[in-house]
């Protein structure tokens, strides 16, 4: 498998009057070409900052890169593989980081009236992004933008490109982002909640795109969601988050047929179905700590139901290790436990 990016040990920290909020600290997994790595955690844990630091938008201050590596693996040029761009030395307002924005990665987010001001059509908005990037004709642009339209299903593109974002339903306002996302052609999608504000039959024809789309442009996706069902439908692989760290790792299946860690099981336990009520963890007793006073020890120790006192409440860190072949779970070992 070709590597993508790789995300190596990632903390990202935040100063606020509380003190340091520790978003995301010692994150790490990697992505190979046109693979979708789902990521899910509960609201909080992490997920989105992860997903802005790879794009350096997270606002600095209050955030503060804090250490690790963003290494991007960028097209091979005529067969040659240059090295890998480590995203989080670049100046976030330069211009290395805006060629890789949109030409190589591409974002969703949950809620699309964010990325369409509601002043200009969507037309104009997709076209802006494709001139921006591909130096293209205003009329080339255009046809590209109906092009894409077509693509996401949006009916009538020849029409619906000279609209406002205001006359499209939620669920078409999320196929435009898509279509804006795909203009540059860009080698990672990252997709952050993208069924989460619309509605249960919409949810599952975006994901149906988000396949196909995969299939036929050969990108890899970033699947951001705290909706085990929707990771279940896509993701070949699933990095499980907690308080800013990684709780487990493993290939989708094994991840459903042997989740290793307490979390994980306590989120298997409440899985959600596409059709069903919001998502309500109640499997796991307690509620996400703050960022800021971050439990010693595992993180998760004092919501765990097999926690053991004087090992996981202690000073050291559970590390993430490799327990099968692309299995990594970071727990102490449990007497008798399962593996681990
Ligand atoms: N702009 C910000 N200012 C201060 N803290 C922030 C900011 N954005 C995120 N955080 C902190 O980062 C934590 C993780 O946020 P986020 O990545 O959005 O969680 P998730 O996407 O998993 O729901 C939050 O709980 C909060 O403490
Ligand atoms: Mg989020």
């Amino acid at each position: 498998m070709t590597k993508l990016i790789e995300i190596k040990n990632l903390r990202v920290h935040f100063d606020v009057d509380e003190g340091t909020a520790k978003a995301v600290d010692g994150v790490s997994f990697d992505i190979g070409e046109n693979r979708v790595l789902g990521v899910i955690g509960e609201s909080g844990c992490g997920k989105s900052v992860t997903a802005h630091s790879i794009l350096r938008i997270v606002p600095s201050p209050p955030a503060r890169m804090a250490g690790g590596q963003i290494l991007f693996h960028p097209r091979s040029n005529g067969g040659v593989q240059a090295p890998p761009v480590d995203l989080l030395t670049l100046d976030p307002k330069g211009e290395d980081i805006r060629k890789i924005r949109g030409k190589e990665i591409g974002m969703i987010f949950q809620e699309p009236m964010t990325s369409f001001g509601p002043l200009h059509t969507i037309g104009d908005q997709i076209m802006e992004t494709i001139i921006t990037h591909d130096r293209t004709s205003k009329a080339e642009a255009r046809t590209r933008t109906i092009e894409l339209l077509r693509r996401v299903g949006i009916p009538n593109p020849e029409k619906r490109v000279d609209d406002y974002p205001h006359k499209f339903s939620g669920g078409m306002r999320q196929r435009a982002m898509i279509a804006m996302a795909l203009s540059c052609s860009p080698r990672l999608l990252i997709a952050d909640e993208p069924t989460t504000a619309i509605d249960v039959t919409v949810q599952a024809q975006i994901l149906e795109l988000l396949r196909e789309l995969k299939e036929a442009t050969g990108m890899a996706i970033l699947l951001i969601t705290h909706n085990l069902a929707v990771v279940s439908e896509l993701a070949d692989e699933i990095v499980v988050m907690y308080m800013g760290r990684v709780m487990e790792r493993a290939p989708a299946e094994e991840l459903f047929n042997n989740p290793l860690h307490p979390y994980t099981i306590g989120l298997l336990h409440s899985i959600p179905v596409l059709d069903g009520p919001v998502v309500r963890l109640e499997q796991i007793k307690g509620s996400v700590p703050s960022p800021c006073a971050l439990p010693d020890g595992c993180v998760f120790h004092p919501r765990c139901d097999k926690c053991r006192q004087g090992v996981c409440d202690g000073q050291e860190v559970p590390e993430l290790k490799e327990i099968s072949p692309g299995h990594w779970v970071s727990c102490f070992p449990q007497p008798g436990g399962r593996g681990l």
